[in-house]
């Protein structure tokens, strides 16, 4: 952490897609500020790119660069737009926990195994075999919180929406990120089963201390969060009415 509490700072990020000829501008030069510990929610209408600036965060895609231009996205003060790629695959294996808007799971495998991934990309082939057993006893630990204890062994597809969702944020807390990126962790969900995961990842926040930033359409889960901002025309507006 800096010594300002910043955990995750954005600095004037630009992202622009490129399809063929077409530009697709998204986000105008982004600025935020994630302080150690705090909830983030991220509001904003559908298309205005809140998957995107959550992916830059995440280290998984990369901002514009512009010519005479300063765009920064810094990790506890380390600049990870900079990164190597080998230095990158560290931050998303350790740092950073990704929930995906679509889970991304990998459909050969069982439950158990999606979510142990995790780990043997952390650890490496070599270090997983070392820590085997307590990977897997965290994967059970956390899928049985989740109320997944039973459905170690199915695939993704012989699980609910739902469940695919809560497998897909045990496999992001596998490796006790420092900040979970979580891309509408509860969008597929039924308000009950949506608040009763939000009250496991609140509870495991507070007992980790982990820092949350959350993408989400519903107003009344942002409503949970310590703040909450909003992605209009490429930038970020605080929005102090929740
Ligand atoms: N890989 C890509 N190539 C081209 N355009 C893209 C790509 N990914 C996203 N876009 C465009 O960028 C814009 C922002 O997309 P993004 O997925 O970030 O929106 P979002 O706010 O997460 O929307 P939603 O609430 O529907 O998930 C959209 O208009 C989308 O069409
Ligand atoms: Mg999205």
């Amino acid at each position: 952490m800096s010594e300002t509490g910043t955990i995750l700072n954005v600095t004037n990020v630009r992202k622009t897609y490129t399809l063929g000829r077409v530009k697709v501008p998204v986000l105008h030069g982004v600025d935020l500020d994630v302080r150690a510990g705090e909830w983030i929610a991220v509001l904003g209408a559908s298309g205005s790119g809140k998957s995107t600036l959550l992916h830059l965060m995440g280290g998984l895609d990369r901002p514009d660069r512009v010519k005479g231009e300063r765009a920064s996205i810094s990790f506890m003060d380390r600049e990870i737009t900079s990164l190597g790629s080998h230095a990158l695959d560290k931050y998303r294996a350790r740092d950073v926990g990704f929930v995906f808007q679509f889970y991304h799971l990998l459909p050969e495998l069982d439950v158990m195994s999606n979510v142990c991934v995790g780990g043997m990309i952390r650890h490496g082939r070599l270090g997983y075999r070392t820590n085997r057993k307590s990977i897997q006893g965290r994967a059970s630990e956390l899928l049985g919180r989740f109320g997944l204890g039973d459905r170690l062994g199915h695939r993704p597809a012989e699980l609910s929406g739902g469940e695919r969702q809560r497998v897909a944020i045990a496999r992001a807390l596998i490796n006790e990120p420092r900040v979970l990126l979580a891309d509408e962790p509860t969008g597929n969900l039924d308000q009950k089963t949506g608040d009763s995961i939000l009250d496991t990842i609140s509870e495991h926040r507070a007992s980790a201390g982990l820092t949350m930033v959350m993408v989400t359409h519903d107003e009344r889960i942002a409503a949970r969060a310590d703040r909450v901002i909003r992605l209009v025309d490429g930038r970020v507006q605080e929005d102090p009415g929740l």
